[in-house]
């Protein structure tokens, strides 16, 4: 591959946030060279304090993806002279547990861990959710690097800082803001994952059309069948420019403040009510996220906010891109009771981000219970 080739195939998004600024770095797999991650992470340790003392690294990854990618970046770090362990934990969202969290703690005494060790979270966005977590937390803060493996954390989850855990009684209610001092996106790490998972990631892709980009929109429309066979060059410009477009929002409300960052919960109302009711794992996240951005097209249409034509080209990309565009399994009025216990709401009523127009969202509570109930009836099958 020549060297135009190959800066054709990588993109760099600068997140800004003062003095925790950090880059992502998005390659083309196979534009990737072995040691392009050696001179990242060099270069990302060289930039901060923590980094500039550090000798050890823990590589965080789960079972399923240990041999793969969880060794291989395990190697890249002991090449860099760092002592290196790997902690392997097991698959899934059980993994956000309490018990996981103290499992990275006793691996990072084991190691003797100091102020400078560095963390690197290798796996979806359990795995950076959890390592991310052990790292804001562990001797009040460890030097982070986040390579996200799936497409649902590499264009969302290893944006933005957050990380947590989950606790028996509520998802992600134990957590911290703290971020990576860089994230490493290797496309190639996506020729592994399965079907089911990457379309859920592209949910969240057309996500950000819809809220902040119509010409991003258009791009993935001209681009779907592309998309879903996983051209690189259309994934890189997927991936790049969501990452962009989420840094967007997390550099003008970085800790959840102006309530900016609410945009970013499209499509989520429903989804969440959907995720609760069909039980976890009917859906995956971003299966429910596509039918609840069909619904909540249609309730803005209703209300007149778009036209129905909008709605309906909404719900054609959604069906392009194998996603799911109607509700299977649920019970409306437990659709409802969910909706109603959704964190966004204030004054009990249900409060919903709707589209405006292609690429502009408002969080509301302009629709009635009535005119959810009539959406979500022509969805329910
Ligand atoms: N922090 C945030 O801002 C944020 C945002 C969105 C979601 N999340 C969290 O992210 C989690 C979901 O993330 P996810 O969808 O990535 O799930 P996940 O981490 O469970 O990964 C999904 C599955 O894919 C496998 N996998 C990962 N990479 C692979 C690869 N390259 N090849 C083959 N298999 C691979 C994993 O082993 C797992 O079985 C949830 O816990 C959610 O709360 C966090
Ligand atoms: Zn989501």
């Amino acid at each position: 591959m020549s060297l135009s080739d190959r800066a054709a195939l990588t993109e760099r998004i600068d997140v800004d946030l003062g003095p925790r600024s950090y880059p992502i770095e998005v390659r083309g797999g196979h534009a990737a060279k072995e040691t392009d991650f050696e001179d990242f992470v060099r270069e990302r340790l060289e930039a901060t304090w923590a980094g500039r003392g550090c000798r050890k690294a823990l590589v965080v990854c789960d079972a399923q993806i240990q041999d793969i990618w969880g060794d291989r970046y395990a190697r890249h770090t002991t090449n860099l002279g760092l002592k290196t362990r790997i902690a392997e934990v097991p698959t899934g969202e059980k993994s956000k547990s309490p018990e996981a969290l103290i499992s990275l703690y006793d691996r990072l005494i084991d190691l003797e861990a100091d102020r400078h060790t560095l963390v690197v979270a290798v796996g979806g966005g359990v795995i950076g959710d959890l390592a991310g977590f052990a790292a804001a937390s562990f001797n009040r803060g460890l030097p982070l690097i986040m390579v996200p493996t799936t497409l649902l954390a590499q264009v969302d989850s290893s944006v933005g800082g957050k990380t947590g855990i989950n606790h028996p009684r509520g998802k992600n209610l134990i957590g911290a803001f703290h971020q990576p001092i860089g994230v490493w996106i290797d496309l190639e790490s996506l020729d592994t994952l399965p079907p089911r998972e990457f379309r859920s990631g592209l949910a969240e892709v057309l996500k950000y059309g819809v809220i902040q980009d119509a010409v991003f929109f258009d791009f993935l429309e001209n681009n779907a069948e592309k998309a879903l066979a996983r051209d690189e060059t259309v994934l890189l410009h997927l991936v790049s420019r969501s990452c962009r477009l989420k840094a967007d929002v997390v550099e003008k409300d970085e800790l959840e403040h102006t309530g900016l960052r609410a945009i970013l919960n499209y499509g989520h109302t429903v989804a969440h009510a959907i995720e609760n009711v069909a039980g976890y794992g009917a859906y995956l996240h971003g299966e429910a996220v596509g039918a609840g951005m069909v619904a909540e097209a249609r309730l803005a249409a209703r209300l007149g906010w778009i036209e129905a034509a909008l709605a309906d080209r909404i719900e054609r990309l959604v069906r392009r891109l194998e996603l799911p565009a109607t509700i299977e399994g649920c019970d409306m009025e437990r659709l409802i009771g969910a909706m109603k216990h959704d964190k966004k709401n204030k004054l009990g009523r249900i409060r919903f981000v709707l589209p405006r127009k292609l690429g502009s969202v408002e969080l509301t509570d302009a629709p009635t219970e009535d005119d959810v109930r009539e959406v979500l009836r022509g969805m329910m099958r």
